[in-house]
């Protein structure tokens, strides 16, 4: 029997060294918004929607996934990096199980916010929501590996989480109702609030490592630069100070949160903010040519069903271009900022 025995020894050891020689990441698990979403909101009834052309031009394939963006996005090269899947699925997604899921999975939606009445404006999928999904993911999770594998996959997973920036773009500064409740500080206060319970919560589901990229410079977004009156197409300052002031409070809050929760790590990458605006103010430098709009049509309106393959006037080369659409960056920027993410996200996970 010995000759059966040994090789079969060997085969486990060898198992076991590629999947250590990977990762103790088990997989990449994202809550958020568009920055995040990979085709949740085909399968809910809303406008915000991407799920069809020249959304995903560059994207395997040529398809549109529901992506905001000609390609992927910033969760998509970060489980890549990690050695897991080059293409994290959406949980609603019917064409992928729980055998994908194990290894990574979506449970963003395209316009939600922090705040329940920022989900509410185009009736998408609110955060207490997604966690309710990813509630629903664990339960699927255990009866496909077994409790004790599946704790293992939930605490070595990485959470990448990306929201906020519809709550002060698509409501703060577009509606009156947050606006007439809140001053921009107390916003902020209330946002970072729900932060501070969401993160809590997946905590206490099993979640130990957590990767926050905070805002970008809201104000530089191509579809803000549309609304200065005062300056053209220049940044609205105010907007790209309330990006700034959210993300100083979220920093102070989760390092909080992982001196006072065993166990946690968070990286809170702050820096990405000024890396877009370098891309924005020194274009050249990162090989960029377009920044004060996005590639699909005339670049400064239009993002979801105004983005679409009628509209003549979409760039040939969205590499060019920092946006893609007049909020969402284009792939190359979402692969030039993970560029900068991975050394440290590997550093401290692995
Ligand atoms: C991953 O790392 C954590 C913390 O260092 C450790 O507790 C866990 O057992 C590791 N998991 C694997 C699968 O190596
Ligand atoms: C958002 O809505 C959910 C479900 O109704 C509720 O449980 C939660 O408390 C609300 N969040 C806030 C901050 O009001
Ligand atoms: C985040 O907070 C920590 C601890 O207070 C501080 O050391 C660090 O400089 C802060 N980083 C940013 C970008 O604000």
């Amino acid at each position: 029997m010995a000759f059966i025995i040994i090789p079969w020894i060997l085969f486990i050891r060898i198992l076991a060294l590629c999947s250590k020689s990977d990762a103790n990441v088990s997989a990449v698990i994202a809550f958020g918004d568009s920055f995040v979403d990979s085709g949740n909101n085909n399968y809910i009834p809303t406008l915000a929607k991407s799920n069809f052309k020249p959304y995903g031009r560059n994207f395997p394939g040529a398809t549109p996934t529901g992506r905001f963006c000609d390609g992927r996005l910033h969760p998509d090269f970060i489980s890549e990096g990690f050695g897991l899947k080059p293409i994290l699925p959406a949980y609603l997604d019917p064409t992928f199980s729980i055998s994908d899921f194990a290894t990574g999975v979506s449970f963003g939606s395209a316009s939600t916010g922090y705040d329940n009445a920022t989900s509410d404006l185009l009736k998408v999928i609110p955060l207490w929501k997604e966690v309710e999904f990813y509630k629903e993911y664990q339960t699927k999770l255990r009866a496909y590996l077994g409790d004790r594998e599946a704790d293992g996959v939930i605490s070595d997973a990485l959470y990448v989480i990306n929201i906020g920036t519809n709550d002060f773009i698509l409501n703060y500064f577009a509606r009156p109702l947050r606006k007439s409740q809140f001053t921009v500080e107390e916003y902020q206060d209330f946002l970072i609030r729900i932060a501070e319970n969401f993160i809590k919560q997946i905590y206490s589901l099993g979640a130990r490592k957590l990767s926050l990229i905070g805002l970008l410079p809201l104000g530089c977004f191509p579809v803000e630069r549309a609304m200065n009156i005062r300056n053209p197409l220049n940044c609205l300052e105010e907007r790209n100070k309330a990006a700034l002031g959210f993300n100083g409070k979220l920093n102070a809050t989760v390092t909080k949160l992982s001196n006072e929760l065993p166990g946690l790590k968070v990286l809170f990458f702050a820096e990405i903010y000024e890396l877009l605006l370098q891309f924005i103010t020194r274009p050249s430098d990162y090989g960029f040519e377009v920044v004060e709009k996005g590639c699909c049509g005339v670049g400064l309106v239009e993002t979801a069903v105004l983005c679409n393959r009628l509209n003549p006037f979409t760039c040939p080369d969205a590499n060019k271009y920092v946006f893609w659409d007049s909020i969402h960056p284009s792939q190359r920027t979402n692969k030039i900022v993970v560029d900068e993410l991975m050394p440290r996200l590997k550093q401290v996970f692995l």
